[in-house]
């Protein structure tokens, strides 16, 4: 698999702050949340039992899972204040006005923030 896909996903004005979209690229279902002006891209599958996270609350940057309510950080992919599940996210850049999707898998990066294992 090439681990540097990049995948336009829309424009970058079609997702204003506080707006969610959801896309499907290469088999997988992904959602994107513009939060304060900057693009989130998660998986689109519940890292407990895979439901649906298109339609789940979100507070801030922390979305519930519509299913049974597990919270995680859709800019770390962590559940805020424990260790536990890790969410799916997707690095997105805008380029030149289109949003880019990279499929590289990097669920918790160290560079965005708070390790997923911060002790209880
Ligand atoms: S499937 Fe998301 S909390 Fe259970």
């Amino acid at each position: 698999m090439n681990s540097s896909d990049q995948i336009p996903v829309g424009a970058v004005d079609e997702l204003a702050p506080g707006q969610r979209k959801l896309v499907f690229v290469d088999g997988r279902s992904i959602v994107l949340f513009n939060i304060d002006g900057t693009i989130h891209a998660i998986d689109n599958a519940c890292p407990h039992n895979g439901a649906s996270l298109a339609s789940g609350q979100l507070e801030e940057c922390v979305l519930s899972c519509p299913a049974h309510g597990l919270r995680f950080d859709v800019r770390t992919g962590c559940m805020p204040g424990t260790g536990g599940l890790s969410l799916t996210i997707f690095p997105v850049r805008a380029i030149e006005g289109k949003l880019v999707v990279s499929l590289e898998v990097s669920a918790t990066s160290p560079a965005q923030g708070p390790m997923c294992n911060a002790a209880p």
